[in-house]
This record gives structure tokens, sequence and C-alpha cells, in this order.
């Protein structure tokens, strides 16, 4: 097991990355023996790994409950099914919520968590690569509205983050590669060498080498726990830069209907269509352009907007980005490999152009 810390003075907490976490009951013990203790999970997960941490936790005052899986569930109405059982069950603030599952239960459950009773602890236990990597790190809770994506929510920090490595065997082929795309963003904004070791191990981690999945799991937390320990709620520019893809790729996931396309598939042809807009703004080369959509197209992923979204249709969608000032749209947009901007200083004719699909 490794473990590194998200800095954040009296909200810092760990990041346990490893194999076999979901047994160890040492990791699990200090945020349980205070008082009651909640399971958060869903359809998929539950049958597969909620028995092993009721057994892992056993002794302590337990509780879970299932919630409906997938994206299209991540709404008003899955979040009250949470305070429901919660107030039925007259658990009170000295409950600890443990979030087992990928980022919709994350999400979830974090929001629920910043909420009920003003505010109670989690632990963020994630069994996908994308909420391995990504969204059970940061404190970003939220839940979606027919307008827009994760648009209700809180900053709101967990006590831990206990990525069992483990649980990605039983992750499907399409979610593997989903969880790549967030992967493959952090090497595309911030780290041109790892891009490049994504690019001579795509193949091995797809076969699910252990070893190099726990360093891509690692990696990526470290590159996630340094930003967001510089910019916690994303006030000075620097998280924005995780959101690469993100506004095109939000768009996506509205624009089709939630569920539709997966977080990350959207995340990953947001990435081509920023990575076009800064090609046509000569912020990035036509052969850098190429070397993102063949990492992609070999993680699986696609690299083409749905043809189903009219470029009126995502520019409406974009709008409500939270990113917006002023009326501006500020997009996260690479210069070179490693490195991205966040700016509104794109041509409008250029944006134009990319959300029509054109050929560069
Ligand atoms: N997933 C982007 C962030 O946490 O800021």
């Amino acid at each position: 097991m490794k473990t590194l810390s998200v800095d954040l003075g009296a909200r810092s907490y760990p990041i346990y990355v490893g194999s076999a976490l979901l047994g160890q009951r040492d990791l699990f013990a200090p945020f349980c023996e205070h008082g009651q203790v909640c399971i958060v999970t869903d359809d998929l997960v539950a049958p597969l790994y909620l028995d092993r941490l009721q057994r892992t936790l056993a002794g302590f005052k337990l509780h879970s409950t299932i919630l409906p899986n997938g994206e299209q569930n991540k709404h008003w109405q899955t979040l009250d099914r949470i305070f429901s059982f919660l107030l039925k069950n007259e658990l009170g603030r000295d409950t600890t919520l443990i979030a087992l599952g990928g980022g919709v239960v994350g999400d979830l459950t974090g929001f629920a968590a910043a909420c009920y009773q003003r505010g109670i602890p989690y632990l963020q236990v994630p069994t996908t690569l994308l909420a391995q990597v990504d969204s059970s790190v940061g404190g970003k809770t939220a839940i979606n509205h027919r307008y827009g994506k994760n648009m209700i929510g809180a900053f709101y920090q967990p006590q831990a983050v206990i990525a069992d490595t483990d649980t990605l065997t039983t992750l499907d082929t399409r979610n593997f590669s989903a969880g790549l795309a967030e992967v493959i963003k952090y090497g595309m904004m911030a780290d041109a060498d790892f891009f490049l070791w994504l690019e001579t191990n795509i193949q091995a981690l797809l076969a699910h080498d252990r070893e190099l999945l726990n360093q891509v799991v690692y990696r990526s937390c470290e590159i996630k726990a340094q930003v967001v320990a510089a910019d916690e709620r994303e006030a000075n520019g620097q998280r924005e830069l995780l959101n690469l893809g993100h506004t095109f790729g939000h768009a996506i996931e509205v624009g089709l209907g939630y569920g539709e396309w997966l977080h990350g598939e959207a995340v990953a042809a947001g990435m081509m269509m920023a990575s076009a807009l800064s090609v046509r703004m000569g912020w990035l080369t036509a052969a850098e352009y190429r070397r993102l959509g063949r990492l992609l197209e070999r993680a699986g992923l696609p690299v083409k907007a749905p043809q189903a979204l009219t470029p009126e249709s995502f520019m409406q969608h974009m709008q409500r980005d939270k990113k917006v000032r002023n009326g501006r749209l500020r997009l996260v947009l690479p210069h070179g490999i490693g490195n991205a901007e966040v700016t509104d200083a794109f041509d409008a004719a250029a944006l134009a152009d990319t959300l029509a699909g054109k050929p560069l």
C-alpha cells in the first residue's frame, strides 16, 4: 500500500492506494469507532463488495443503504433516499458515511454528508478507475440538474480516500476506458512525461497489469492532490485546469441525456474538441493533436463528438458552465502536451468551426 496526503491544513486527509484494502480493518477503524457508520453503495457494487466491507467492519454500529446505479440517478430523488434512510434509522451527527462505489455514489454520498444535519464526516472508498483517479479526491460533491451537470453541490472534503485497486478487476471494459480518459487528461494538462509513459504502457494497463495500475492510480492522485492543495475551491485558476475537456464533455452528457455516454467518454471527446480549438489558435501542433487522438483511441475512447449534438445545442449547454464569468465562456485549452491554460482569448469563429466538427 502507498499513502499520500491532500494537504489542506485542518482538513488534510490521507489517500491510501493498494491491493486488498477493503479487508484492512485498521484503515477504517479510526473513522468508525466513535458512533454509527452507514455504507452507501449501489445495486451494481453491493453484490460485489458490500459483504466484504461489512465483514471488515463487523462489531461497529453498521448500517447500509443501496442506491440505483448510474449517472441518470445522480439527482435529488436519490439524494433524498439517503436522507430518508438516515432519518428513519435515527442516525445522528455522530454518523460517518462510507461511499462504496464509483463517482456517482461518491458524489451523492459526499453531498449528503455535506448537508445532513449541517455536515457529518464521510469516507471515499472508490471502486471504479474514474473514481480512484479523480472524483473521490478533492471534495467536489454534487448532483446533476436537467439543465446542467454537477450544478447543485458543495466542496466538502472526506476524512480519507481508501482506493483498493483489486476492485478494478471487476470493472467492465467500457468503464475502465472511461477512467483512463481522466488519467490521460492529467498527462495532457500537467505532465508530458506521464503522457509519454501512458503511450508506452497503455496496452499493459488495458490488460490490468497490477503493478502498473497501482502506479497509475497513485500518480493520478498525486497530481490531483497537488492541484487541490493549491486551489481547493477553484478560486485561483489552478483547479479549473482539471476541467480540460469537461466543458465540451458536460455538454455532451447533458445534451444526449445523462448516462448515454459515460463521463469519461464525454471527457475524451471533449479533450479532442479543446485540442482542435488549440490547434486552430496555434497553441498545439497538429502532430500533438494526433498523438492525443491515438492514445485515446488505443484506450478505447471516442475522439469525436456525437453527431446528434448540433453546435447550437453545444453552445446552449456550454454557456451554463461554472467557468463562465460576466457571460463570457472560459475554456481550458492545451498549450502543447503537458500544459494547459484557462482562457477566454480564443477566436469565436475557431470555436464555431470546432463545434461544427470541421476538419483541421
Ligand atoms: N474533477 C475536477 C475536479 O475535481 O476539480
